[in-house]
């Protein structure tokens, strides 16, 4: 049994197994509908149970199908429906419960804590389903949708960030730059510049991360253009300050010409207005792939959690 719950923990050949897997299992999926079941059902019988304390969409309906199309099946609960979040029980009861009843347990959550608190107390897999300081699987299936698309191995494009560069996506990109080897440019204000941290950590392993503070800088080049919202679910920043350090950062087509004529847009999406119309429902853009790979990262991920991956 493994979890999943920050990248920098993971080793490389696993994460790059479980891409490879995702590969495989998309492919002998191609005349099947959304939910039928592997052939093999290599999780039949299994029940993830996953918890959301913050909203989703994407997360909440790729895990439901990942476990589905696996043979197994979803329980979804609401926090404030728990004994739990009221006080009435503690995490390490309530985890004891989640690991008699259920067979893996996704959680999106406020508190990193948390996390590290419910992997102390549970039996079984636990995944992060998105916490403050990390979105793996959003982050993983990134990887995939980019070597999908650009049909070369990650570690051979160039790849670019433009926006908050000290929130989960970004730190999950940072750790998966490291572990895949892939060049990073980052563009963000000075005062959005990357945890130093996890810079440090990936300096001293071979990252090949650049920080600007000129969004067309970051670009230029590149194969691949990312960002995310400028106000992420757990900031509790004043919205309108924060935005107005963003106006240089918007990408729009001139940002997108400073990158590879063939370069592509990727955002996880739910969106704000760090992006225009104009590329974010262009040619470039191909946000919408990028979400439904979720599904087939996220069974790989699975399949690793329970130690089934091929
Ligand atoms: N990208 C992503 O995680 O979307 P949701 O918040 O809708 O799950
Ligand atoms: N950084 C965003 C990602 C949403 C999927 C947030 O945490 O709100």
């Amino acid at each position: 049994m493994k979890n999943f719950i920050n990248i920098i923990d993971i080793p490389s050949k696993n994460l790059k197994k479980i891409i490879i897997d995702a590969k495989k299992r998309k492919n002998k999926r191609k005349n099947l509908k959304a939910l039928d079941i592997d052939k093999d059902a290599p999780l039949k019988g299994k029940m993830l149970i996953q918890m959301f304390e913050k909203s989703s969409l994407r997360t909440r309906l790729s895990f439901y199908l990942a476990i589905k199309q696996l043979g197994g099946s979803a329980l979804t609960l609401k926090p404030d429906e728990l004994h739990l979040t009221k006080g009435g029980e503690s995490l390490a009861d309530t985890a004891k419960i989640l690991s008699t009843y259920g067979n893996a347990f996704m959680l999106r959550t406020d508190s990193d804590q948390k996390l590290e608190e419910f992997k102390k107390h549970i039996t079984i897999p636990i995944i992060n389903g998105l916490s403050p300081s990390s979105h793996p699987t959003q982050v993983l299936s990134d990887v995939f949708t980019v070597e999908e698309i650009k049909k070369r191995p990650i570690s051979k494009l160039q790849i670019c960030w433009i926006g908050d560069a000290n929130n989960n996506v970004i730190n999950s990109l940072i750790e998966a730059s490291v572990k895949f080897s892939f060049k990073l440019n980052i563009g963000c204000p000075k005062k959005y510049e990357p945890n130093k941290k996890l810079l440090i950590w990936a300096k001293k392993n071979k990252g090949k991360i650049n920080v600007f503070n000129d969004c067309k800088k970051a670009a230029t080049d590149s194969d691949v253009v990312f960002t995310d919202k400028v106000i992420s679910m757990n900031d509790k920043v004043n919205k309108s300050r924060k935005l107005k350090y963003f106006k240089n950062f918007k990408i729009n087509s001139k940002v997108m010409n400073c990158a590879k004529k063939n370069a592509i847009f990727l955002h996880c999406l739910p969106r704000g207005s760090e992006v225009s119309d104009d590329v974010f429902l262009g040619k470039q853009s191909k946000v919408w792939d990028q979400a439904l790979n979720r599904v087939y990262v996220q069974k790989s991920i699975l399949l690793y959690c329970f130690g089934k991956l091929r």
